[in-house]
């Protein structure tokens, strides 16, 4: 499971897992550190990853990965890391059930890479056993509900007031999929 990808605008990135190697723990350490410091709509804020942490969360994601419980996809620049896309099997009853996220580098938006990583793991989240993918996403971003609506996901539900961003409450949108009926197998 790796490819290359050329962006819009003829950019070569390299999508493939990330690994538990000295090099993947920089390159991620410096990808969510620049996403931290934009203050992008995503879970993580506040303070930057100290080395050790990523190194932890590394280990604990190739861990959860090899168990099957983890998908994480990484796209490369090169050296960098300017992407990453995670699936992550939710517990007890609902082990159908995967819960979605994703970061694009800000430099690299707008070209593509975001709509080919999500191709790519709604595959592999099928081929291992998962049925059904949930996200959250703030109502104010437009590109992000755009690029998941336009893959099938729809709006289950809402919590009013449930992030606090920049200085606001805001509404965070629960959004669902049935890989069934987006690869057309279930109408
Ligand atoms: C949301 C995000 C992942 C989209 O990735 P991307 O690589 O920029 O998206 P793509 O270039 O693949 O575009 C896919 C679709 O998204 C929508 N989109 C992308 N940028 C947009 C913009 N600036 N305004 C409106 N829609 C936009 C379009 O519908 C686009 O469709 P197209 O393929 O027909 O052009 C990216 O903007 C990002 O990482 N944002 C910051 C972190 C974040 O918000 N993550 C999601 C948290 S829920």
């Amino acid at each position: 499971m790796s490819e290359n990808f050329i962006t819009k605008s003829g950019k070569e990135v390299f999508i493939r897992p990330i690994e538990n190697t000295e090099s993947d723990v920089k390159a991620a350490l410096d990808f969510i550190n620049k996403i931290i410091e934009e203050d992008a709509m995503i879970k993580r804020s506040g303070d930057p990853a100290t080395l050790e942490e990523e190194k932890e969360w590394v280990e604990n994601t190739t861990k959860k990965v090899s168990q099957g419980d983890e998908i994480f996809l990484a796209a490369f620049l090169g050296e960098r890391e300017v992407g990453a896309t995670e699936i992550t099997r939710q517990g007890g009853r609902s082990k159908h059930v995967g819960t979605f996220g994703i970061t694009i580098a800000k430099e690299l938006r707008g070209e593509g890479l975001g709509r080919e990583l999500m191709r790519q793991i709604l595959q592999e989240a099928s081929k291992i056993g998962l049925t059904h993918i949930e996200l959250h996403v703030y109502e104010k971003n437009e590109p992000a509900i755009k690029l998941y609506t336009s893959l099938g996901f729809k709006e289950v539900g809402r919590r009013p007031e449930a992030i606090a961003y920049q200085g606001k409450l805001i509404t965070d949108i629960i959004m669902w999929l049935s890989l069934e009926e987006a690869s057309g197998k279930r109408p």
